[in-house]
């Protein structure tokens, strides 16, 4: 498997964040003029061609490294997070309380480790917006975090996504936490059902692509998330062009960066 450790300026890292669709890095050093980072396992082109674009950052090393290293990495750094009323806990560790629900997951590529500001806003909103029976689908289900979640309160659950990893670490962690969720994939594009709930923890630029098409996916609340800082006036903006209500918005800070909030919505029709 291949290490690519990176260094882009600091204010370009979000945007690269983007143009990677979520795929996860782990950041190595962060000042306020260079970030540094790794990369595993992902296409040397495709992160060539975003320095590119972005006229900035490059790739400074480049390693092999043995798939039992990333493992040990990843159980090294992948302690429980807890979301009330849910756990979020590793594969190889058993939950001993009984006042959460716990959420496996096995070692990550795919985004949805439950570390983001982005995934625990959405967690944290599914308990109050999903009811047992509710038909949901996980737009961009990453491992498959938000789906097992819903799938543990007693929703019917189909989750996609256009990355084949994320589908298939998906099928793994449903199974891992034995709950059925039906996990394909699709891009937004291909959804031809409507839904009582949309669970859709996305990048901006896929909202501003499909809002119109989303909206009509839903029946009784979509949950958004991924939205970064002053994003969030557009969605409120959209919401209100399209005669959507705003029932809930909820904010987290990037950790260490009170500032950096991320934020989440539920909405409904009016
Ligand atoms: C920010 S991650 C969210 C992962 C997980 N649901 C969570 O909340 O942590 C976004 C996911 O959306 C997927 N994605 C991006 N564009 C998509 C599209 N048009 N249709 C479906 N999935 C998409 C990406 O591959 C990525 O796995």
């Amino acid at each position: 498997m291949k290490k690519y450790i990176c260094e882009i300026p600091s204010n370009l890292f979000e945007i690269f964040l983007v143009e990677l669709n979520g795929y996860g890095v782990e950041i190595l050093n962060k000042d306020e003029n260079i970030t540094v980072f790794a990369i595993y396992d992902y296409d040397k082109d495709a992160i060539n061609n975003i320095f590119e674009d972005l006229g900035s950052g490059r790739i400074v090393l480049e390693e092999d490294i043995k798939e039992e290293d990333w493992e040990e990495k990843w159980k090294e750094n992948f302690k429980p997070i807890e979301i009330p009323p849910f756990i979020v806990i590793p594969e190889w560790e058993i939950y001993q309380g009984n006042d959460l629900i716990p959420i496996k997951l096995k070692i990550a590529m795919a985004f949805g480790t439950g570390l983001h500001p982005s995934t625990q806003i959405i967690l944290s909103l599914i308990p109050k917006y999903i009811s047992q029976g509710d038909k949901v689908i996980d737009i961009g289900c990453g491992t498959g975090i938000l789906s097992i979640a819903s799938a543990k309160l007693g929703a019917n659950v189909d989750a996609i996504d256009i990355e084949k990893q994320a589908v298939e670490e998906c099928k793994v962690n449903s199974w891992e936490n034995q709950v059925k969720v039906n996990c394909y994939q699709a891009s937004i594009e291909d959804i031809k059902d409507s839904y009582n709930i949309v669970l859709s923890n996305l990048q901006m630029e896929i909202f501003d692509k499909y809002f119109d098409r989303l909206k009509d996916i839903f029946k009784k609340y979509w949950l958004i998330s991924g939205i970064f800082k002053d994003e969030k006036d557009k969605i409120l903006k959209m919401a209100e062009n399209s005669g959507l209500e705003v029932v809930e918005m909820k904010s987290k800070p990037e950790e260490g960066k009170p500032d950096d909030l991320w934020y989440g919505f539920v909405i409904k029709h009016k």
